[in-house]
């Protein structure tokens, strides 16, 4: 009984498929639309595409998506498609893709586009929401950016290595006012002093990436202060250190969540005091500067920062002291490869209990505050290629959540682990290659109990049961 009614359910469903569902494929025009992309993408020898293209229903072909009522293209997706270098740089036709009413999302990243033919065609594509033309060639004619100012609905526009200086990069993209989202990084754009002051009239914008541009201070125009919606700006590798008196641009962004000034020649009297006026930041990158800690009393007062990225500088045990201990809402701080010794001034950090991930790896930790053994939110601690004999001398650490322990490369012993290590009892992942460990009985019997993985210098899991300590543990 019931396999039958499985049986006609069945049949019925494959009659639906042979029957019906074609009639829900792509468009004829639209596929015909492709397959003159597919030419032009291959123009004048290549092959892409042709295994992927194939049947007639267009909308179940490879890195295309069509809505299912109206049964138009809304996406393509084409990266790396064009890659092969001898092709030569790509001039497609604007029209090929304004041929797609609904088309709502274009990704042609890295095809070597060097500009476009007939580009305002673009004026025609008003369905065009997110336009991703990363790692194309735009720099090599000089109006490829300014074709794309016609696309007055766009709200992403990703144009990120396209070696684009202030002069391929068009003023008129201070028309496009509906974005949101607007990436560069990595162009030239530092280059011309007043290339980014049409940026300043995207009174929508959310999201503006200018990492490595050779940026310095004098490039940030102060107009910048007036974009009222900006939650994330990431200026990651340009030289903002030098000429930092200039950046008042900055300072004026006080909606801002994400903030990124990593590895840009910082030093204590350098950094912006304003950041500590950005009283909604979530996210502070300043990793690989210089910085020794001491700007920090400027940014105490962030009541909402949840990550704080400060790996690669010159901090000391006083830089960060007391400063460190007034945000409370961290839960992730980044501290490695900095200068620091573990001395009990360090104890500022005890405070911050929200902390479920501490990095302290490549420091010169010879201790640990005690305090610090009572993270009772602490799921991951980087303390790798330390200077550690042990870590919380003889008292017992209320690591409770601890997840993940690293301490390879330090100068643990097998009685300077032995009296705690059995007390982390949510430990899964614990990482001991490289210390003086020898393997003893009281290391044995009372510590590692609970760890179900073990990971030694070689990368070897072992299961806890086979403890074969002194082979491997010097
Ligand atoms: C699909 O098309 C219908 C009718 O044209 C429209 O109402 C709907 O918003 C479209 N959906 C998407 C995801 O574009
Ligand atoms: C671009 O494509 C359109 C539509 O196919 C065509 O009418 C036009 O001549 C083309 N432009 C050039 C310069 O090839
Ligand atoms: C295109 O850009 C790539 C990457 O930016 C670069 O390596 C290449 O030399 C450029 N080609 C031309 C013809 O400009
Ligand atoms: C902007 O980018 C973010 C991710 O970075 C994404 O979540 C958001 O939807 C984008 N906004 C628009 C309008 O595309
Ligand atoms: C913006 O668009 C208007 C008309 O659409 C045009 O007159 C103006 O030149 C454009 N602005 C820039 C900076 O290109
Ligand atoms: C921070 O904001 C206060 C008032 O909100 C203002 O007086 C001060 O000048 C601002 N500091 C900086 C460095 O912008
Ligand atoms: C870092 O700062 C110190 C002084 O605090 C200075 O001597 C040194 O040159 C700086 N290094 C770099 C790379 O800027
Ligand atoms: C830290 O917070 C305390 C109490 O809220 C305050 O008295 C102190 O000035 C703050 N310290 C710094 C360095 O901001
Ligand atoms: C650890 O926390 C407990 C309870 O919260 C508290 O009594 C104790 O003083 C703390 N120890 C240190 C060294 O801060
Ligand atoms: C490591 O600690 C020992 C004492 O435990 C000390 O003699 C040595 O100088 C420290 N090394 C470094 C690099 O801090
Ligand atoms: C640590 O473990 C020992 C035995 O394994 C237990 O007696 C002791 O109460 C534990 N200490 C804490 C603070 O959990």
């Amino acid at each position: 009984m019931f396999m039958s009614m499985f049986k006609s359910a069945l049949f019925l469903v494959i009659i639906w498929c042979c029957c019906f569902y074609p009639s829900y494929g792509c468009l004829e025009e639209e596929r015909t639309h492709l397959l003159q992309i597919k030419d032009s993408i291959n123009y004048p020898h290549g092959s892409s595409l042709d295994e992927y293209w194939v049947g007639k229903n267009c909308c179940n072909w490879f890195w295309i998506e069509c809505n299912s009522s109206s049964s138009r293209v809304i996406s393509i997706s084409l990266h790396w498609i064009r890659s092969d270098e001898r092709l030569g740089l790509w001039y497609p036709n604007a029209s090929l893709f304004a041929a797609f009413k609904e088309l709502e999302e274009l990704d042609l990243i890295g095809n070597h586009i060097g500009g476009w033919v007939a580009p305002q065609a673009f004026s025609e594509m008003q369905s065009l929401r997110n336009l991703y033309l990363w790692e194309n060639n735009l720099s090599a004619s000089s109006d490829s950016v300014r074709g794309l100012c016609d696309l007055k609905n766009l709200r992403g526009l990703y144009l990120d290595e396209n070696n684009l200086d202030g002069i391929t990069l068009s003023p008129c993209l201070s028309n496009l006012s509906m974005l949101e989202n607007l990436s560069l990084s990595g162009n030239d754009l530092g280059s011309y002093s007043s290339t980014l002051t049409g940026l300043c009239e995207l009174k929508n914008l959310r999201f503006l990436n200018l990492d490595i541009n050779n940026l310095d201070g004098r490039a940030f125009p102060p107009c910048l202060s007036n974009l009222p919606k900006l939650e994330t700006l990431l200026l990651l590798g340009n030289n903002l250190g030098s000429y930092s008196s200039a950046l008042t641009g900055l300072c004026g962004l006080s909606t801002l969540k994400s903030l990124d000034l990593s590895v840009n020649h910082f030093d204590d009297s350098s950094l912006p005091m304003c950041i500590g006026n950005f009283s909604l930041l979530e996210n502070l990158y300043l990793f690989e500067n210089n910085l020794s800690g001491h700007f920090g009393n400027s940014i105490s007062g962030l009541k909402r920062l949840q990550v704080l990225h400060l790996a690669s500088n010159q901090l000391t045990d006083d830089g960060i002291s007391p400063w460190i201990s007034n945000l409370t809402s961290l839960i992730v701080l980044r501290l490695g490869r900095n200068k620091l010794k573990g001395s009990n001034t360090m104890r500022g950090l005890c405070g911050l209990s929200a902390l479920t991930s501490l990095y302290l790896s490549d420091n010169y930790l010879s201790s640990l505050p005690i305090c610090m053994g009572n993270f009772s939110s602490l799921e991951k601690l980087e303390l790798s290629r330390n200077n550690l004999t042990n870590l919380f001398s003889n008292s017992i650490p209320g690591l409770k959540g601890l997840q993940e322990l690293h301490l390879e490369s330090n100068q643990l012993t097998d009685v300077g682990i032995s009296p705690w290590i059995s007390n982390l009892t949510s430990l899964a992942e614990l990482y001991l290659g490289n210390n003086k460990l020898k393997g003893s009985d009281t290391m044995r019997v009372r510590g590692l109990a609970m760890a179900t993985i073990v990971s030694i210098s070689t990368g070897k899991s072992i299961d806890r049961d086979v403890w074969v300590w002194a082979g491997y543990m010097r």
